[in-house]
């Protein structure tokens, strides 16, 4: 059996990465706040976690919880994948209130350290296939006034990826560890990014003129890129994998 653990996957990209898993060999823990009916439906191999990772001080029971549930002598492969992240609050730093700073560092930045860190520690003396993939964005690297904290919490994924892969090359029994951009695409998070007031994120028109443009790609597509990326045999440890040509949008060529 392979196990799969995967947050965010009520809706968008998650909930695409899971469907595809969906397989009588494999198994999933999946979290999000909201449970995910029409996944659940679709395989006895589900154990679904109505989670919020804002709760970063109840992680630790929630992977007690989910290991507690994962049979090691059957398996072949432990796998996790943090995709679950907020955009918001898409604002200048002066007028973010202090909750939403600390949600948007908690759940894109914190929840998949202690998730990694928990990860490795309970499956650290296990000879499997053992692999991490944290799903960033090109926002990292291509900076929007407005989005300081989202761009911040993946920027600091990457560093801490490629720092944590690095740890994994001492181990005898090491987890591999990669950093994804997955691209620009049709979800709920990029609709936010979009239909904010461009008086107060002044690259709304940006994401809009991308959406018009017809470049965006879909959940599905993505997540399939994401899962092959997953199972490689020359599983890129220790790298950012950028998987969009960002340069068009950088140019303004729509
Ligand atoms: N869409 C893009 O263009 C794009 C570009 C670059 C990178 N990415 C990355 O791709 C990943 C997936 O994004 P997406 O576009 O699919 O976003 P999405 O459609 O907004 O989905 C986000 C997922 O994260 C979960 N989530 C959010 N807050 C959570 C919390 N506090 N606790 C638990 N789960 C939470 C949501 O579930 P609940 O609301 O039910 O909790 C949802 O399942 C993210 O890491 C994002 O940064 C996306």
């Amino acid at each position: 059996m392979k196990y799969f653990i995967i947050t965010g996957t009520s809706r968008g990209i998650g909930e695409s990465i899971a469907e595809q898993l969906i397989a009588p060999d494999h198994y999933l823990f999946c979290i999000s706040r909201e449970r995910n009916e029409k996944l659940i439906n679709k395989s006895h191999n589900i154990n679904y976690y109505e989670f919020d990772l804002n709760q970063i001080d109840e992680i630790e029971h929630l992977m007690e919880r989910i290991f507690s549930a994962i049979d090691v002598s059957n398996a072949e492969g432990i796998y996790l994948i943090n995709n679950a992240s907020v955009i918001a609050p898409v604002a200048f730093i002066d007028t973010a209130m202090v909750s939403e700073i600390t949600r948007n560092m908690n759940v894109n930045l914190l929840a998949p350290i202690l998730l990694t860190s928990f990860f490795i520690k309970k499956t650290n003396h296990y000879r499997l296939d053992k692999r991490i993939l944290n799903i960033s964005s090109g926002s990292a690297k291509n900076l929007h006034p407005g989005m300081s904290l989202y761009s911040t919490a993946k920027a600091g994924l990457d560093v801490f990826s490629k720092c944590a892969a690095l740890e994994q090359n001492h181990s005898d029994a090491p987890t591999g560890i990669v950093s994804i951009w997955p691209g620009m695409i049709d979800t709920n998070l990029q609709q936010e990014a979009r239909s904010q007031d461009p008086s107060l994120f002044p690259s709304a028109g940006l994401f809009e003129q991308v959406k018009d443009a017809g470049m965006l790609t879909t959940p599905e597509e993505t997540a399939q890129q994401i899962i092959a990326c997953l199972f490689k045999s020359d599983f890129e440890h220790g790298a950012v994998v950028d998987l969009y040509d960002y340069s068009k949008v950088q140019q303004g060529k729509f």
